[in-house]
């Protein structure tokens, strides 16, 4: 199992390029099955989660060719399978991503029910609802979604019960090839959204309203291949800014989004940090301890639950008092126990984390359980005293391209041990 070593304590200093957006990435590979015809994608991040998609889509027989610079080119020329089996789901989630283009493309598909995972049940009733409304026959059978159609889908008036980003984003696929104009209301709003509306128009789709909550698809009969390049990947911003926040020092991040971050820079800012912002650059500088700061999450355009941890790992050696409240998920606080094995504070009531800020934090031997905790994992023991080894980094490397390599070029003691 791999493992990563920091010595902590040290203020960091640079610049970072940031990655593609995986959670942009993901369902734009996935409309990949709505044409035969290739789709041509610049900045996938190279992750575990992108790898596994194009594992998943070239079993299905979508033919996916990737270069270094994470350019990818994808071809549903015929598809053979329409099954997206429980090994790979179980692994990643958003596989189920696959079910609207191919329910939409093919007229059928077989795809494991997720099942839960680390953070919570995440069901996907609403990807299922809206399927059918699109007039989807579904089915469970021994774990699996079947869904099948007869004749095309045709278009209609969606209401989710709450705010879900792929349920939105299965939904705009299936409906893009529909019968008629699908209205999508109460729609996520997360840029993610409007990136992958941008790569489906581009494609031939008419879709209009995508990033705010009210998205209106008009069909079209079939889509086309395309170029998209896939935006900057916000939450990996936050999570260089939330470092070096904590640790004190300069980090510029390049080819960003800073519009995708508004919640992020406003906590960064009240924490005590310098914020600069361009088109596509972030400086941040902080000379000083942090102060404390509240977060409540919510949907974009609201503070993101993907940050929250590794906000609490800032508010963890803070000045004051955080309250912390994740509305999103039910069981997203599991970084919290790790966090209090380097000495910090945090009283737990339900939703809310109750974060003191402490003088220092001392580095111990800590396990990253998610994605997103192991990023708040690694961002402690980049402030704790002495040595830190953080284990099951593979969670790390889901999400993140080489997360320790661009932490030790910005100064960081640092390293992947076996
Ligand atoms: C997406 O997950 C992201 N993943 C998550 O990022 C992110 O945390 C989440 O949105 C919230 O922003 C991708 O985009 C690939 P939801 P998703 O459907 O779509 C409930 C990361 O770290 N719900 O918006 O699965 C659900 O249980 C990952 O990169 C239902 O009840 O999240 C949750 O409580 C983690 N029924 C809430 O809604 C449904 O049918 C929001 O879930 C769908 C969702």
């Amino acid at each position: 199992m791999q493992k990563l070593r920091i010595q902590g304590g040290r203020r960091l200093h640079g610049t970072v390029r940031v990655a593609g957006a995986k959670n942009a990435a993901l369902p734009i590979m996935a409309a990949s099955l709505l044409t035969a015809d290739p789709l041509r994608l610049e900045n996938v991040p190279q992750l575990a989660d992108t790898a596994t998609m194009a594992r998943l889509l070239g079993a299905m027989g979508v033919a996916v060719e990737t270069t270094e610079d994470g350019r990818t080119t994808l071809r549903a020329g015929e598809i053979r399978s329409v099954e997206a089996p429980y090994d790979t789901v179980k692994t990643m989630r958003a596989a189920i991503l696959v079910l609207g283009p191919l329910l939409a493309r093919e007229g059928a598909a077989r795809v494991s029910l997720p099942g839960g995972c680390a953070i919570g049940a995440r069901p996907v009733d609403q990807h299922l609802k809206g399927l059918q409304a699109l007039g989807a026959d579904l089915h469970l059978d021994q774990g699996y979604i079947v869904a099948s159609r007869s004749g095309r889908l045709r278009g209609a008036r969606i209401v989710t019960d709450m705010v879900t980003v792929t349920g939105t984003e299965n939904l705009m696929m299936a409906a893009a090839l529909a019968e008629g104009t699908t209205v999508i209301e109460n729609a996520a709003r997360e840029p993610e959204i409007a990136d992958l509306a941008a790569c489906l128009n581009a494609m031939g789709a008419k879709i209009a309203g995508a990033g705010t909550d009210r998205i209106e698809i008009e069909g079209v009969d079939r889509l086309h291949g395309a170029c998209h390049r896939v935006m900057p990947d916000r939450i990996e911003s936050a999570t260089f800014l939330a470092a070096v926040a904590a640790t004190g020092g300069e980090v510029r991040l390049e080819a960003a989004a800073p519009a995708t971050l508004d919640a992020v820079l406003e906590k960064l800012r009240e924490a005590g940090a310098q914020v600069e912002t361009g088109a596509d650059w972030i400086r941040l500088r902080m000379d000083e301890r942090p102060a404390a700061v509240n977060l409540r999450t919510a949907p974009h355009p609201a503070f993101p639950t993907d940050a929250q941890a590794q906000f609490m790992a800032l508010n963890c050696i803070a000045r004051g008092v955080a309250r912390i409240s994740e509305n999103i998920f039910e069981n997203r606080f599991m970084h919290v126990l790790e966090l209090q094995r380097l000495g910090a504070r945090i009283d737990i009531d339900g939703h809310t984390a109750v974060v003191h800020g402490v003088e220092a934090l001392s580095g111990a031997t800590i396990m990253a359980t998610d994605l997103r905790a192991s990023a708040s994992l690694v961002i402690a023991g980049l402030v704790a005293q002495g040595e830190t080894i953080v284990d099951r980094i593979y969670h790390l490397d889901r999400g993140y391209e080489a997360m320790e390599t661009r932490l030790a070029a910005l100064g960081a003691q640092i390293e992947r041990i076996r």
